[in-house]
Formats: C-alpha cells, structure tokens, sequence
C-alpha cells in the first residue's frame, strides 16, 4: 500500500516479475449483470437474491453475490455467514479479492461491498484502472453476478441499476411499495432513459394477485411513462417458511425445500436464465467501466 492507503500493482498480484498476468487485462466474457432493487425497504429483496442465486447454481450457472446494499447489508446475516472482509479492504490495498469472496451455502458466493460501495465512486482513475485488472480474475469463473442494491433512490442504488444489463425491481402488494417502485423506475427511466425493467412480486397470496399486482404498476407505469418495457417476472407467495429460513439464518431452499416459495424461486430461476430481455449484454468489463465511469 503507498502513503495515501490506495491500491497499488504490487499490492494486488504481489512482487511478480513481469507483473501483471497477460489472460487478466485480456481476458473478456459475457456474464448476466443484474441487480435486485425496490422502492421500499423489507420487501424481501436479500432473501430473493439468495434464494434465485442458489437455484440458479443448481440449474448450472455460477453465481456471484455482490451485496451492495450501503446502509444494511445483510446478505451475510441472513445466511449466518460472518465475513472478515469487504470490498474496501481490496480497495485500501490490505487484501486481494479472494480474500474478500466468501463460499455461501448451495454454491454461492458472496462478495460483501458495504462501505467499500462509496469508496468505489470515490477512486482515483488509476485506482479504477487497477480495480478493473483484479477483477479480472474473478470473471473468469462466473456467469452470472446478482447484486443486491438495497432500497430506495440513492446515487448507489441508481449507479448499480444503469450499470447493471438486467434489473430486477421487487413489489409486494402493500400500496407504498408499489408507489416507492414506480418512483425509482420513473428516475431510471426519465433521468437516466433506462426502459427495461423485470417485476418481481413478493409476498402475495399467489400467482394471481402477483398479476394483479404487476398490472397495477404497469397501468401506471404504461400512463405516465412512455416507451417503457415492464415484463413480468413472476411471483413469490407470502410463506411462513420464509421467515423461519431467515430465523435459523438459512437460506429457504436448504431448509425447506418444498415450501411453497421455495417452488416459486426455482421457477423465477428457471425463468431468468431460459430468457433474457431485450438487452445489450456487453461483458462484465463494460459493466465495472459503466460503474466506476472509465
Ligand atoms: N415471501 C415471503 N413470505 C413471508 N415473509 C417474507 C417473504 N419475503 C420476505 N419476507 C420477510 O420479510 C423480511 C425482510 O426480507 P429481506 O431482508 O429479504 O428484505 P429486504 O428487501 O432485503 O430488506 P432491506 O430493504 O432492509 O434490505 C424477511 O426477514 C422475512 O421475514
Ligand atoms: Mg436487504
């Protein structure tokens, strides 16, 4: 590490003659890039990042967790997981990436941001250059990287979402949820002219409230907003499995297995990975340039 703290070559791949590996700064791969989001907070989008990430891992795809979330992270809570490290600790130069990555159950792994978050908008171009190269290593052996944004429509929340390919916003079908995700796709989409959003409806009574639900939105997305792409992802049914997953800090496909949600996270697994939007995929690269602006 220099005087400053910051990152330096040496510090991500030691004192290597020749530096630093040729395949890492050449090395490009399309990997699905999408965040998990909402207006409101609770509405169970750490729990749905777990869950899909593990049915995705058992459908074959390697899946990366970035646990973005600033304020309340807690992907690592939910699954009982205490993790050492976190982003900024690569991003002050004391560790490497794979230090930070952690092995969750069902074959995920976890990359936990917290306040490394903020620091990474905070970098110096050499320092994001530098971030970008250790990433590299990572890429290598993943397909998809499913981040959870937190809530709400902090500078965070709206980076991640434009720099991400696919977005997953989730409702339930209290009315402030769905008045708190309309307002984060209106910024998305009349600040930042983003237009494809999947929904994702959490905690209904089943499928056809989940569509009503979706129709809802849509209506008054489709009103006031136009050119705007809504698909409907599916729902996941309010289950007390859930909340007695989250009591043991175990993720609800391990600990109940044929719960009623636990069906439906397979299926919206099945469903993201047989279809993809409408969408630039562009490689994981572009996403960390669009993300750090390089
Ligand atoms: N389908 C469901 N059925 C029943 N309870 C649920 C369901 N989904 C989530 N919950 C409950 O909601 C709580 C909050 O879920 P979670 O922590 O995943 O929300 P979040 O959106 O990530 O919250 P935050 O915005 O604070 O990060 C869970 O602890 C669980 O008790
Ligand atoms: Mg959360």
């Amino acid at each position: 590490m220099d005087q400053a703290g910051g990152l330096r070559k040496k510090d991500i791949y030691g004192d290597v003659e020749g530096g630093i590996p040729e395949a890492a700064s050449t090395f490009q791969k399309p990997v699905r890039v999408m965040t998990v989001s909402s207006g409101k907070g609770g509405v169970g989008k750490s729990n749905v990042v777990i869950n899909l990430s593990i049915a995705m891992c058992r459908l074959g795809y390697r899946a990366l967790i970035l646990d973005a979330d600033l304020g309340l992270a807690n992907i690592d809570v939910l699954l009982g997981l205490t993790p050492k490290y976190n982003m900024s600790h690569v991003l002050n130069g004391q560790k490497k990436l794979e230090d930070v990555v952690i092995e969750g159950p069902g074959g995920v792994r976890i990359m936990p941001a917290s306040s490394g978050v903020q620091e990474l908008t905070r970098l110096t171009d050499d320092q994001k250059i530098l971030f970008l190269e250790l990433l590299d290593g990572l890429e290598t052996d993943i397909d998809m990287l499913i981040i959870d944004t937190g809530a709400g429509i902090s500078d965070t929340v709206l980076y991640f979402n434009l720099a991400a390919n696919e977005r997953i916003i989730v409702v339930t079908p209290e009315p402030t949820s769905l008045t708190d995700a309309y307002a984060l796709i209106k910024v998305l989409y009349s600040k930042h002219g983003e237009r494809n959003f999947r929904i994702l409806v959490n905690s209904a009574s089943g499928e056809a409230m989940g569509k009503m639900i979706f129709a809802k939105l849509s209506k008054v997305a489709d009103h006031f907003l136009d050119g705007l792409s809504l698909d409907y992802l599916g729902t996941i049914p309010h289950d007390t499995a859930v909340t007695r997953s989250v009591l043991q800090q175990r993720p609800l496909l391990e600990a109940f297995p044929d719960a009623p949600a636990s069906r439906a996270f397979r299926q919206v697994a099945e469903t993201i990975c047989r279809t993809r939007p409408n969408v630039n995929q562009g490689t994981i690269q572009f996403f960390w340039k669009r993300l750090l602006n390089v």
